[in-house]
């Protein structure tokens, strides 16, 4: 297994590419199963979920090529509509293929994801939606099972606005029989994204962007070649790298536009930003200011970016308030915080946060995805060295962020930590 070597104090300068969108690619490799054919997919992130998700379009009979950052998918042999726990355990972003199987295949067998260490995390928003289209759904051995299902045009009110189960039924329902109004819809870039490709493919989507989407159900699609919108999360954590770390930085091919809520709060906290069409520079000489988050749905705070806030504030110069409204439950990354010296406390899905004059370099161990982006954030402005381990989770959704880190000045390097994989 890899670890981090880092050692910290130095301020990020320079300029790098932002990435591809790992919350669009996902969903848009998984639409290509709607129609046989082969797709040239653009500005694709080298993940390790995008390597999990191609494997598993495999195991349904797809073909894929992945040169540099350009997915070649070719579905037209895809004849096995089932995605076994062995995968899905390892990325929930699996269970999207269940609108689209159910949508070509008729049928569809799905693992259910299982358990997660945020705190409940159901999938009864995308059952229900299927359900609602007319799909008969049971629950068999942890698996999802829908046989000889005819999709049909209906309303569908979510409970809670979800980005994986508006997707998820905006797929299905592409291929239904008469029109799908979802209400209460996900307003996130990446849906607009999946939204898009589907209308390059022939579907009949209105209403992106906003809480009511309108679908009109067509006989049939054909395959289209796409480019994915750059990844606004990895935007926000470079931005967060350039403040804690007092540095000066220019990032390319992003999209301002998706990252406005974060481009405020960084702005409150003491950064200074010029934004241009593709472009985001930041400067820091004011020092970091304290600053109060509270996570919500696009275009609000994202969830996706708390880790990485809590770790700025911990330097910062007083007290702040960190709520999560999306995830109750996703503050592993607080305890290896405070392991560097940070004075963070969580009470219910809040923590309050004692800005320290510096953090000190120590072994911090990785949990998750964003929680990892945290951790090396803080050992960047950590006096010292520090080890990161169990980088893998960070590889999920970071396309070789040591390498970009580099490039920005900083002393990090990868290393096998002798730790093996259970
Ligand atoms: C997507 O997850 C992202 N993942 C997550 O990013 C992100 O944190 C999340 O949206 C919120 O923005 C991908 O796009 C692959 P949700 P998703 O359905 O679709 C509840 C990352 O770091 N809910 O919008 O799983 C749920 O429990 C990942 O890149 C139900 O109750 O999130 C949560 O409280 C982590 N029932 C809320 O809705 C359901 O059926 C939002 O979840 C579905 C969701």
């Amino acid at each position: 297994m890899d670890k981090f070597v880092i050692y910290g104090g130095k301020p990020l300068k320079g300029e790098i590419e932002i990435s591809g969108s790992k919350n669009a690619a996902l969903p848009i490799m998984v639409a290509t199963l709607l129609s046989p054919g082969k797709y040239i997919i653009n500005n694709v992130p080298r993940l390790r979920d995008v390597r999990t998700m191609a494997h598993l379009l495999r195991i349904i009979g797809a073909k894929i090529e992945f040169e540099n950052h350009t997915l070649v998918i070719d579905t037209t042999q895809a004849d096995f509509p089932e995605a076994p726990y062995e995968l899905v355990k390892t990325m929930r972003a699996s269970i999207y293929v269940l609108g689209p199987l159910l949508a070509r295949f008729k049928q569809a067998r799905v693992s259910l994801p299982g358990g997660c260490a945020w705190g409940p995390r159901p999938v009864d928003l995308h059952i229900k939606g299927m359900q609602s289209l007319g799909a008969r759904l049971d629950l068999d051995g942890g698996y999802i099972v829908a046989r000889g299902t005819k999709l049909t045009g209906t309303h569908i009110y979510f409970d809670v606005s979800s980005v994986g189960a508006t997707g998820n039924v905006m797929m299905a329902a592409v291929l239904a029989d008469g029109t799908t109004t979802l209400e209460n819809a996900a307003t996130e870039p990446e849906i607009i994204d999946l939204g898009n490709f589907l209308i390059s493919m022939g579907a009949r989507i209105e209403g992106l962007g906003s809480k009511i989407i309108q679908i009109e159900g067509v006989p049939g699609l054909h395959p289209s070649d796409y480019t994915v919108i750059p990844d606004r999360i990895e935007t926000g954590t470079f931005l967060v790298g350039g403040l804690i770390s007092a540095g000066n930085i220019n990032l390319k091919k992003c999209q301002p536009r998706h990252v406005m809520k974060i481009l405020e709060k960084m702005k409150e906290a003491g950064a200074t930003i010029s934004v241009s069409e593709n472009e985001i520079h930041l400067s820091s000489e004011k020092g970091i200011q304290p600053v109060n988050v509270t996570t919500d749905v696009y275009p609000g705070f994202p969830t996706d970016m708390q880790a990485q806030w809590i770790a700025l504030m911990s330097i910062a110069r007083g007290s702040s308030v960190v709520t999560d409204n999306i995830f109750q439950d996703r503050f592993t990354h607080v305890p290896e915080l405070n392991r560097l010296g940070a004075q963070i406390v969580q009470k219910n899905n809040s923590v309050f946060i004692t800005g320290v004059k510096k953090l000190n370099g120590a072994p911090v161990m990785s949990t998750d995805l964003r929680a990892s982006a945290s951790l090396v954030l803080a050992a960047l402005a950590a006096q010292g060295k520090s080890d990161v381990l169990r980088v893998y989770h960070i590889d999920r959704g970071y396309e070789t962020i040591e390498i970009k880190l580099q490039k920005l000045g900083a002393d990090i390097v990868r290393e096998d930590s002798g730790e093996v994989t259970s």
